[in-house]
């Protein structure tokens, strides 16, 4: 048996995308960036890439930023509005449960001498406009914040913080990684720059992008060529762009749809948890909101004197894969940084995450079930 719920770590490959990516492998080889037709054969598809993040994020496709996927769009994204040698305009304001690429650029950012305001989160996990403000206290030049938490699927009231925003004349940053191709556009909406990993809707590791709205300058962070008009220097592989081309188009036409019919498997599979952890003695508690404000693919669980770890390599020999914590920081021995902001490190250390997907069917939950039954004896 072999079930996989870690989603939100990556998703399969969408088998047309990987058809895309060997086609292109085969045909599209040549330097994008050479004037030669070989070359202006492989732009187009970089070209291509390019329209399927505007159809997916709203923003122009001439504006797109293509990059090597989420962690460095994030880093060119924060580092927009601070020019070295230069005074900030005004502080960075984000929150400690965003993800590693964000948490570490601010924190290199505040060593530079740039101002980062770090907001609270509410304890299911939520960035409020209220807690934003109490915060904040001179002018802010970009606030940061994820459309959907990559550890435990709080959505964040993106609406209100751009209306904060706009009062304070400021950028708005959505990483909107683990909300695109799962969750309606309006979860992003509004954003100045939108973060996009094309592994995270069934395409290929290795390249994303930065969507930029029309007019806003950002800057690069690596040196060196004229690729992506100077933003992102390297060369393209334009194999990368076409799977995530075919991905992307597919994730914009009916993801959200998709994602959302698993609501029910997700409040299932939660559901008997709670009963089998309760019923074993073993005292389990939701990291996230119930209800409104969630992603209806993932839960985050706390079991009480179980180490997150331990649990997930038990349930792996079962043939089941989660995760505890977001696979960037595995291998560590720290506890979820996430979970800890928004609840302490105890809950952090006996957390799981179980992320379902497009390939998610009831028997995986069935099966999970089963698997947790058996461990949860131990
Ligand atoms: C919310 C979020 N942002 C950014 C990233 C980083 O993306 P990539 O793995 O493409 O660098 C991830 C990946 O885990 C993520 O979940």
């Amino acid at each position: 048996m072999s079930i996989y719920l870690d989603h939100n770590a990556t998703t399969p490959p969408w088998p047309p995308a990987l058809d895309a990516m060997r086609e292109a492998a085969e045909t599209l080889w040549a330097n994008p960036a050479s004037v030669h037709r070989p070359g202006q054969r492989a732009r187009a598809m970089l070209e291509r890439a390019r329209r399927a993040v505007e159809t997916l994020t709203g923003l122009p496709a001439r504006d797109v930023v293509l990059t090597s996927g989420g962690t460095e769009a994030n880093n060119i994204a924060l580092h927009a509005p601070f020019a070295p040698g230069e005074p900030a305009p005004g502080a960075l304001v984000t929150s400690r449960i965003e993800h590693p690429s964000v948490v570490q650029a601010a924190e290199a950012l505040a060593q530079r001498g740039v101002p980062v305001v770090w907001v609270e989160p509410t304890p299911d996990g939520r960035i409020t406009a209220a807690a934003v403000e109490t915060a904040v206290k001179g002018p802010v030049a970009l606030l940061s914040v994820q459309a959907v938490g990559h550890e435990t699927g709080t959505v964040q009231p993106i609406a209100e913080l751009r209306a904060l925003a706009d009062r304070w004349n400021a950028w708005l940053h959505v990483d909107a990684v683990q909300a695109l191709g799962r969750m309606p556009p309006a979860t992003w909406a509004g954003a100045d720059m939108v973060t996009v990993a094309a592994h995270k809707l069934r395409g290929p590791k290795g390249i994303g992008a930065l969507a930029v709205r029309a007019g806003l300058k950002v800057r690069p962070v690596l040196r060196g060529g004229g690729q992506e008009r100077g933003l992102r220097p390297g060369t393209q592989d334009a194999a990368l762009a076409a799977g995530f081309a075919v991905a992307a188009e597919r994730a914009a036409d009916g993801g959200a749809e998709r994602y959302r019919v698993l609501a029910a498997r997700r409040d299932r599979l939660e559901a008997g948890l709670l009963q089998l952890a309760e019923g074993r003695g073993i005292a389990v508690e939701v990291n996230g909101p119930r209800g409104e404000g969630r992603a209806p693919h993932v839960t985050n669980l706390s079991f009480a004197g179980w180490r997150g770890p331990e649990l997930c390599a038990s349930l792996d020999l079962e043939g089941v894969a989660v995760s505890s914590g977001s696979a960037c920081s595995a291998g560590t021995a720290e506890p979820s940084s996430v979970i800890t902001a928004m609840l302490g490190r105890d809950r952090a250390v006996s957390a799981v995450r179980i992320s379902l997907g497009e390939t998610t069917t009831e028997a995986d939950v069935s099966g999970t079930l089963e698997a947790f039954a058996r461990v949860l004896v131990r």
